[in-house]
């Protein structure tokens, strides 16, 4: 008799789609989405926004009905995104605390018609301002904090007033998620969640986003004296660590696949709820290799969000989202 041989054949659980499944480790459900959305001004209104390629704006009726899209195929929370009339942004964003703004609007008609969704909405003044920065900045066009931070207390409060269920800050400011947290608790808003983004870093993926809510030709300079240096690994887990103490429920790591790592080393060392946010330029990349005939989407979509989970994430905010979902099986 020859001798056993190969003593271990890893191939044998590999060989039937039944064992496989069996035998996933990962698995991937529409519950582990959040859908980005981007809202804008008037009424039927739907503008395709051309580096994103098969993403639109959509006016408040559109939102309403992405929204019911989501509950029908399981996704649980939707993230709102204003591309606010430029006539409406000015030096210090004064716009993102009015409550009549896109966002409260878009808010408060979600959760009228489809009030089991999650509505996740973003805490940075970029879309607001006329200089496209995520702050209130000096006459050197520096990123004042302490000065932005009360801002962004006060837009807070009026989306949490709108009916957010999840305020998320993207503006990596110091200090900004613990006056967050006090304010809401003043306010009686004990069951708002902060989803911090705590590790964001200063990307090229994010082009197309700034199209969606034209920023892109607005910002000056750019956005390195707050947001993190992608060098840095070390330095993202003590965000993070800042960010649970002061009160965040959950964090995000930003972009998603160029920082994989980071997201696997906040899982193991603080074991929070993590979320990744798989950015516009992660999302063009993938569409331009479609295009180009050089990817199979729905393959490629599947892997990449499986990857989140693998790398130990509670879930993905994904333009591909309803899609995906739809892949699931929905
Ligand atoms: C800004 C914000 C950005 C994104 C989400 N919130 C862009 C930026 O920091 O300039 C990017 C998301 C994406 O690229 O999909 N507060």
């Amino acid at each position: 008799m020859t001798a056993a041989y190969p003593a271990l054949r890893l191939r044998r659980t590999r060989a039937s789609g039944w064992s496989r499944r069996l035998h996933a480790e990962n698995t991937l459900t529409p519950a582990d989405l959040i859908w980005p959305l981007f809202v804008t001004d008037g009424q039927g209104v739907e503008e395709p926004i051309a580096t994103l390629p098969g993403v639109s704006r959509w006016s408040l009726d559109g939102i309403v009905a992405r929204a019911k899209e989501a509950r029908d195929l399981g996704i649980p929370c939707l993230a709102l995104f204003p591309n606010t009339p430029h006539d409406r942004r000015s030096h210090d964003g004064a716009e993102a605390a009015n409550p009549d703004n896109l966002m409260c609007r878009a808010t408060r008609a979600i959760k009228d018609a489809v009030p089991d969704i999650g509505v996740l909405t973003d805490v940075a003044l970029d879309p607001y301002t006329a200089h496209g920065h995520d702050g209130l900045v000096d006459d050197s066009g520096y990123v004042l904090n302490d000065a932005t931070v009360e801002a962004l207390v006060a837009q807070s409060l009026n989306q949490a007033r709108a009916g957010a269920d999840v305020i998320a800050p993207s503006d990596m400011m110091d200090g900004r998620i613990g006056l967050i947290r006090a304010a809401l608790e003043d306010e009686g808003f004990v069951n708002v969640q902060i989803m911090s983004y705590a590790a964001k870093y200063a990307s090229a993926f994010y082009g197309p986003f700034r199209d969606a809510v034209n920023t892109r030709g607005l910002l000056k300079g750019d956005k390195k004296t707050y947001q993190m240096d992608p060098a840095n690994a070390q330095e993202a887990l003590r965000e993070v660590a800042l960010d649970l103490a002061e009160g965040a429920d959950s964090v995000m790591v930003k972009p998603g696949l160029p920082y994989l790592d980071i997201i696997r080393q906040v899982k193991d060392r603080f074991a929070v709820p993590v979320f990744a946010y798989q950015v516009s330029g992660e999302y063009a990349m993938i569409e331009a290799a479609v295009a180009a005939g050089a990817a199979d989407r729905d393959a490629m979509v599947l892997e990449t969000l499986l990857a989140f989970k693998r790398a130990g994430c509670s879930g993905v905010l994904t333009y591909h989202a309803a899609h995906a979902a739809r892949l699931m099986g929905a």
